[in-house]
């Protein structure tokens, strides 16, 4: 498989606080990488530093071919590398069938019909929905929306930060279903942020796991769901040897 993003000892900063230091990570075309990691460990950092929203003090960021660290987030979501963000931040006046055009404003090829009608067959609920506000849709329809927003502009490798945050288990697997549907339809690769560990891990070919601005564990993730310093933090299942929570979070992790 072709290297589709490589990042390079990625640093960024807000003001004085250095929120995120020398990440290094990969996607491989088709790819879905999961990020895990607990509150303010830097995750939204890397994607907001990927996808141009903040600048990174220092590092390298190669997608598709072309350093793309310094560009504007336009050019680089125009080279196909979209964020969905946090919180899903439709726009809540426009119907709809708007903010799915909205997606699109910057495409000059003529495929955006084609992906429109796509994006209706993975969300039917969006299709009932089509001229309604988008403001007025629940959680999880919004964050459909979201996603058929982004796929409209056309992505090779679409970011994900949180999509199943706030929502109920059963929309948080139909989210998921959806990501694995859209890899396997057309290979796009996708990056996912996300909080609940066991749905990730079991999405995701591969796992990232960081802390502090770190990444403090990257494998496979088979591998990863088998580490006892994972199951302990992360899956909530407690590994041999400790006993009592207390002592679990105590213990010193070395992620192996
Ligand atoms: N706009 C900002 N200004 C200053 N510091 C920030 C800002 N955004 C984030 N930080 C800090 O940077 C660090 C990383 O934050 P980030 O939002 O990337 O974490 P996260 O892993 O996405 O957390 P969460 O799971 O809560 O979304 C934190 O210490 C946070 O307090
Ligand atoms: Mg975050």
């Amino acid at each position: 498989m072709s290297m589709l993003l490589d990042v390079q000892n990625l640093e960024s900063w807000y003001g004085p606080i250095k929120a995120m230091q020398g990440v290094n990570l990969t996607v491989s075309a088709g790819q879905i990488v999961a990020v895990l990691g607990a509150n303010g460990a830097g995750k939204t950092t890397l994607l907001n530093t990927l996808a141009g929203v903040l600048d990174p003090f220092k590092g390298k960021i190669r997608f598709d071919g072309t350093e793309t660290q310094g560009l504007d987030a336009d050019a680089i979501a125009r080279r196909g590398l979209v964020l969905v963000p946090e919180g899903r931040q439709v726009y809540p006046f426009l119907s709809v069938a708007d903010n799915l055009t909205m997606g699109a404003y910057a495409r000059r090829d003529k495929r955006v019909a084609q992906d429109r009608a796509q994006v209706l067959d993975w969300f039917p609920r969006l299709r009932e929905r089509l001229n309604q506000q988008a403001g007025l849709l629940s959680g999880g329809e919004q964050q459909m929306l979201a996603i058929g927003r982004a796929w409209m502009s056309g992505p090779k490798l679409l970011m994900l930060d949180e999509p199943s945050l706030g929502l109920s288990p059963l929309l948080m697997r139909e989210i998921f279903g959806i990501i694995a549907r859209i890899r396997q339809e057309t290979g796009v690769a996708v990056l996912v942020v996300e909080q609940n560990a066991a749905v990730a891990l079991n999405h995701a070919d591969f796992g990232y796991i960081m802390e502090l601005g770190r990444v403090v564990a990257a494998d496979s993730c088979e591998a990863l769901k088998a580490k006892d310093d994972v199951r302990d933090a992360y899956l909530g299942v407690a590994g041999h040897g400790s006993s009592g929570t207390a002592q679990r979070w105590k213990r010193k992790r070395n992620w192996r």
